[in-house]
């Protein structure tokens, strides 16, 4: 079979180990050519592409980043991009593409699948928030940078008497910040699925330096809002998919807080260094299940699916119910946040 495989969105830890086991037993076990396109769907769109070899793909597992480029290009933004797309997989003699990606990504695959073309998918994302898988790999690596991060400032926080914000990513879904807070044992966690109210997380920030410590660490989404709507964040382009560019709303807090509470306040925003570098062990491992299982399913025509994290297991699940809707933090899990805020 000759399969087609591009990495598209935000770029995550552990994209290159799906990549490497994609090709390697893709390869080796069941003699296929892999094909790799570049930049996400810009590759099909323009036919960019490259193939992928396993003397190519070697040595890329601990690496960040994705060997094949990525891009938040949205090929259905473009009359004819659907059918462009299909026409480079004809003349490239393609069986079908496997899109690893994020919501948006995925959300093209999907669309393309319903369309009738041979198209599966591969969950990923440090955001955490795909439907129908239990976890996304790049996850516990962003978690991971944002806890070591919460450490750093914990020290520094003490010794100054301040209140440190630390702004995480998290679009939609708060996960990274609630189980980067939870680890790092933050005094305030907002997340974008619990609209905040300022007034009483200064509230919880006093208490805290009325019971003798004088200084706290507050987690917050770049995606959290306030409840009254008084302290929005900023949103700037949108990308084409029409996602805004968040951003601002951890030294909006920052003001916020020390004027309120009149403590000391600083940010720090960690931005793209949750996204960048050597994946964890788990995300590695991760990352090569759903590879493996990919390159499995793709052998089996399984088009329109994608493998699944789910109790421990890798399970097959429909691109569609991935799509549907995103999972978002419930709210036990907050509520075992909360126990330990003030
Ligand atoms: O979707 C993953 C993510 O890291 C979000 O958490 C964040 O809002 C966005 O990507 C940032 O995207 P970009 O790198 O395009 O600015």
């Amino acid at each position: 079979m000759r399969i087609g495989l591009l990495t598209g969105g935000g770029d995550c830890p552990g994209l290159n180990a799906v990549i490497r086991a994609i090709v390697r037993k893709g390869i080796d076990r069941y003699g296929h050519t892999i094909v790799g396109f570049r930049d996400g769907w810009r590759g099909p769109l323009e036919n960019a592409y490259e193939e992928l070899t396993i003397e190519s793909t070697r040595g890329i597992l601990p690496r960040g980043g994705t060997i094949l480029g990525s891009s938040r290009t949205n090929p259905l933004k473009e009359a004819d991009g659907a059918a462009r797309i299909a026409e480079n997989i004809r003349t490239l003699h393609l069986d079908g593409l496997i899109a690893i990606g994020g919501e948006d990504t995925l959300g093209v695959a999907a669309r393309l699948h319903g369309d009738g073309m041979a198209v599966m998918g591969v969950p990923k994302t440090i955001d955490n928030d795909i439907g129908a898988t239990d976890m996304t790999f790049g996850f516990d690596t962003a978690v991971q940078v944002a806890t070591d991060a919460i450490d750093r400032l914990h020290t520094t926080a003490e010794s100054h008497h301040r209140i440190l914000v630390v702004e995480v990513m998290g679009r939609h879904a708060g996960w990274i910040a609630l189980h980067a807070g939870l680890a790092g044992g933050a005094d305030v966690i907002l997340i974008p699925e619990r609209p905040f109210d300022i007034d009483e997380a200064c509230r919880l920030l006093r208490r805290r330096h009325a019971r003798g410590r004088y200084f706290s660490i507050v987690v917050v989404a770049e995606g959290a809002v306030s409840r009254d709507g008084g302290l929005e964040r900023h949103e700037g382009d949108t990308d084409d998919f029409g996602h805004a560019r968040l951003g601002g709303v951890g030294q909006r807090l920052e003001r916020e807080i020390e004027e309120r509470t009149g403590f000391e306040t600083r940010t720090t925003v960690l931005g793209h260094i949750q996204r960048g570098g050597t994946p964890t062990a788990f995300d590695r491992v991760l990352a090569t299940r759903l590879g493996i299982a990919a390159i499995d399913a793709a052998t089996e025509r399984r088009w329109g699916m994608m493998p699944a994290l789910r109790s421990m297991r890798i399970e097959l699940a429909p691109l569609a119910d991935a799509v549907a809707q995103l999972r978002t933090v419930p709210v036990e899990d907050y509520e075992v946040a909360e126990a330990f805020f003030g």
